[in-house]
């Protein structure tokens, strides 16, 4: 009658489980290749950009140069010591660049002193912010450039040096090149349009590898879901072993694990540290798998003797996780749950905080569970004897703090699972718990990788 049920319950935990981990991939994912996007936006754009720029300063130079080259002629004549007709005949060649594109040009002889200077009429403002940047004239008999971007006109300073024909320095050129209106829109047009084509050609890109890298990843959730899927059986297994002989039910186990976690949920404890206290809740008394049958299962009171040999339950339980390095953390459950906050417990008699904080948790849990069920030596407690029982050895046995946090919780969490059978508590509990583990594993994987 159970089967069904159980199926129905199990099936919607796993698939809320399993949906709250492709949420969590998806976002990861998203988040990847935003952070790729973004870098090949700023590499590749900036790139592009800087070759374009490059590429157009070129253009630009080859222009002025191209204007200028009528200016050749002036190494003919001794720039130096000019002569009125030499110097009228320049002149009006300069007079001709400035009505053409050029702001500024100027002469210079080879000892870099100004032998002549035509200003388009309007534009000495021009020249004179110019100046300011003015570069030194150039070592090397190539011509340089300089652009300046002033008032919304883009402007460029070149300098020629002249040569006679047995290529000796005669003087320098230097003109004030202004890119007219039409070629700068052009040119702002040109690099917009390169930028927004990179940036289109990186997003398409991007959004195609986006179900690729989905994809690939699925293979390897799915994989690692199995595997996590082994594990929580392996550690239902052996949570189960010792349960057979015990009581033969798994209920005390999936109760306490229950309250364990829901203390460790109220007190703000980290994914983490959940884990462990549910590994360490599921197996905290699997020692008891070596204390045999007269002891463990005696109807009435066991004798001092009986009871240190029950002590060693915990060694015991300490010993079967040593073998498991993905159990490792259920350890300070199951080495410290017997252990009291005075310091009265075993096996170590460890006193108040140096308990581990899930250890404190799980005893709470552990004991208010044994107090209100059936076991072998005792009848069952009511809820409200089993809280007060809390209270009165808070300070003694449990953690106060943890206490007064439970008792709040306990009435609540007992109601729920009082009337629950096996199969049901186990579904409760793994809807609850499966976030934990999923979401824990792909995190460590992460991190790991
Ligand atoms: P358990 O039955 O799972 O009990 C866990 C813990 O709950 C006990 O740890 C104890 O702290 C608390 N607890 C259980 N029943 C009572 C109770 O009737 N009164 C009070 N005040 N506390 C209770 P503890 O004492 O270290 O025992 C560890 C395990 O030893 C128990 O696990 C049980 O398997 C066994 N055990 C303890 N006392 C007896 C006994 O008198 N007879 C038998 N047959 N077994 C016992
Ligand atoms: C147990 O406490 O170990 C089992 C008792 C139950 O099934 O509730
Ligand atoms: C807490 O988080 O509950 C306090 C830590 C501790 O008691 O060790
Ligand atoms: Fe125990």
């Amino acid at each position: 009658m159970n089967g069904p049920e159980r199926k129905t319950d199990n099936g919607r935990a796993e698939s809320e489980a399993a949906l709250a981990t492709s949420r969590f991939i998806h976002r990861k994912i998203l988040a990847r290749l935003f952070q790729g996007w973004f870098f090949l936006c700023v590499t590749i754009g900036g790139t592009s950009l800087w070759l374009k720029v490059s590429h157009i300063q070129q253009l630009v130079h080859n222009l002025a140069l191209k204007e200028s080259a009528a200016f050749s002629g002036a190494s003919a004549h001794n720039l130096e010591r000019l002569d009125s007709a030499a110097y009228q005949h320049l002149s009006d060649l300069a007079q001709q660049l400035v009505n053409q594109h050029f702001l500024v040009v100027e002469l210079y002889d080879r000892n870099q002193q100004l032998r002549l200077e035509i200003v388009r009429s309007g534009h000495e403002l021009a020249e004179w912010s110019i100046d300011r940047y003015r570069h030194g004239f150039p070592k090397a008999s190539e011509p340089v450039h300089d652009f300046h971007y002033v008032q919304g006109e883009l402007l460029l300073v070149i300098l020629v040096p002249l040569h006679d024909i047995r290529h000796t320095l005669t003087g320098y050129f230097e003109g004030i090149y202004q890119v007219d209106r039409e070629a700068l829109d052009a040119i702002k047009d040109d690099l917009t349009r390169s930028l927004l084509l990179v940036t289109l050609a990186i997003t398409f890109t991007t959004l195609l590898m986006y179900p690729i890298v989905l994809t690939l990843n699925k293979g390897l959730i799915k994989l690692s879901g199995d595997l996590l899927k082994g594990n929580l059986e392996l550690m239902d297994v052996l949570g189960c072993a010792i349960a057979e002989r015990d009581a033969a039910t798994n209920s005390h186990n999936y109760r306490v694990t229950y309250y364990a976690l829901r203390l460790g949920e109220a007190l703000g404890l980290s994914r983490e540290q959940i884990h462990d206290l549910i590994a360490g809740s599921f197996l905290h008394d699997a020692g008891k798998i070596g204390i045999r049958d007269p002891i463990l299962l005696k109807p009435g009171k066991l004798t001092p003797e009986e009871f240190e040999v029950m002590k060693t339950h915990v060694q015991l339980g300490v010993d079967i996780l040593s073998k498991s390095n993905w159990l490792s953390g259920a350890r300070d459950v199951v080495e410290f749950h017997h252990e009291r906050y005075d310091g009265s417990g075993y096996p170590l008699g460890l006193q108040g905080e140096a308990i581990p904080l899930n250890a404190r948790i799980f005893a709470i849990a552990d004991v208010f569970d044994a107090l209100t069920t059936k076991r072998p030596y005792k009848e069952p407690w009511s809820v409200s004897d089993a809280t007060a029982m809390l209270e009165r050895d808070s300070g003694s046995h449990f953690d106060p703090r943890l206490v007064r946090f439970f008792v709040t919780i306990a009435p609540d969490l007992y109601r729920q699972m009082n009337d629950l059978d096996e199969q049901r508590l186990e579904a409760l509990l793994k809807r609850h718990i499966s976030r934990y583990f999923l979401v824990t594993a792909i995190r460590t994987s992460d991190r790991n990788a």
